[in-house]
């Protein structure tokens, strides 16, 4: 198969969807890997090091679009990409379908088979292709919250391990998954004093039996939040109900209650954010201040780290891509079920039901196509 990788033109985007690891595997099961020219300068791969595996470099988006079978990207394709599509083609890449009529339209008039990463499945019920992002974003949060906290960025001007004879910092995390859990142990790590919040009882039991030791936990009702979050100095936003807008976990007015130049992290500003007073920021103007509370709400902290990001998310995508080259769309997903959840869209019909009942929109059983 022929395997193309543009670069990425959503502004502020430095990921690229394949790595030069995932170019040499391709290439050593037989496939030919095209990509953009400077396609992973953002993450730190030169052109040099995709034609040292054998990949081959074009200088236009459009050559790649035109030569490949199948498109593997990071973001969802912008309009001018989804021009460039055509019936037969397979892409492989991050969608959101749901929120964003215009591009289902195009994809469905494209004809092409997009199969979108954030609804690729596992056994576990988890999202695979959504979780190294997560856990990016998860690991960051404390570190950003850290520098929000220096008094220069409008922070208390509290370090998060303290010092011998000074108590360390103390951070609320609210929401005990993936970006939770990874928050808490880097803030944990950084020697502050760590309380998780979530409202899944075997998420707590969980938490407690790894990590017990590490960071404490409880029961997210409002009383429970309140008064932590009086307390800390920094609190990380983590929660996550599939499907819906973020509940907001504390007010506008709940504001004066917390500690003065507190740090609000609200990592779930995705969703809408789980603070009231949450509107999303970019890395250019990442913070902002509410009645004397410091607020950092980037809408896409893996991009901070697009190095680190890439590599995470090739990890994961690694399989399905190879899967889709050696054995083409139609059996790898006959083959793997979580790989069929991802299908969104095939030859000018919407294949993901969450995706019609959002745009309003007829679709077909992704199981149907396959026949
Ligand atoms: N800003 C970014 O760049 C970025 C990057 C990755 C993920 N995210 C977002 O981070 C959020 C968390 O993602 P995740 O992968 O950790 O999800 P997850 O499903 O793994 O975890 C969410 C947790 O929130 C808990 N929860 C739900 N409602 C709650 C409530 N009212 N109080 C306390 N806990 C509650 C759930 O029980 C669950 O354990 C999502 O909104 C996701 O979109 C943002």
């Amino acid at each position: 198969m022929k395997i193309g990788c543009p670069k990425e033109i959503k502004p502020q985007e430095f990921r690229v969807g394949m790595t030069p690891n995932a170019a040499r595997e391709a290439i050593s099961h037989g496939h030919e890997v095209y990509m953009e020219k400077n396609a992973g300068t953002g993450a730190g791969f030169a052109d040099a090091d995709y034609t040292a595996v054998g990949a081959k470099i074009l200088d236009t988006a459009a050559e790649v679009f035109a030569k490949a079978d199948m498109i593997v990207k990071v973001k969802e394709p912008q309009a001018v990409e989804r021009k460039m599509l055509r019936e037969g083609q397979i892409l492989f890449t991050y969608l959101h379908l749901a929120p964003d009529p215009d591009q289902t339209h195009d994809l469905i008039k494209s004809g092409a088979t997009c199969i979108a990463y954030e609804t690729v499945t596992d056994r576990n019920g988890g999202l695979p292709l959504l979780a190294p992002m997560s856990e990016v974003a998860g690991r960051l949060a404390p570190q950003v919250g850290a520098w929000t906290l220096q008094k220069a960025n409008g922070g208390r001007g509290v370090l998060l391990g303290g010092v011998p004879g000074v108590s360390p910092a103390k951070v609320l995390v609210i929401g005990g998954g993936v970006v939770g859990t990874h928050a808490a142990k880097i803030a944990a790590g950084m020697g502050a004093d760590v309380t998780v919040l979530d409202r899944s009882i075997p998420r707590l039991r969980y938490l407690d039996d790894v990590f017990g030791g590490t960071f404490k936990n409880a029961y997210a009702n409002e009383g429970n939040t309140i008064e932590l979050a009086r307390q800390a100095d920094m609190i990380i936003g983590a929660v996550l109900i599939p499907g819906a807008a973020a509940p907001k976990l504390i007010s506008k007015a709940q504001l004066k209650e917390l500690k003065p130049g507190a740090a609000l992290v609200d990592v779930a500003i995705d969703q809408g954010g789980c603070f009231e007073t949450s509107k999303a920021t970019t890395h250019q103007d990442p913070i902002y201040e509410v009645d004397g509370i410091m607020h950092y709400c980037v809408a896409n902290m893996p991009g901070a780290v697009a190095r680190t990001s890439t590599l995470a998310l090739g990890n994961a995508t690694m399989p399905f891509m190879l899967a889709l080259a050696d054995k083409g769309w139609k059996k790898a997903c006959a083959d793997d079920v979580h790989l069929l959840n991802g299908l969104n869209v095939h030859a000018g019909k919407l294949t993901y039901a969450a995706v019609g009942q959002a745009l309003n929109l007829p679709t077909v059983n992704a199981a149907d196509v396959l026949k």
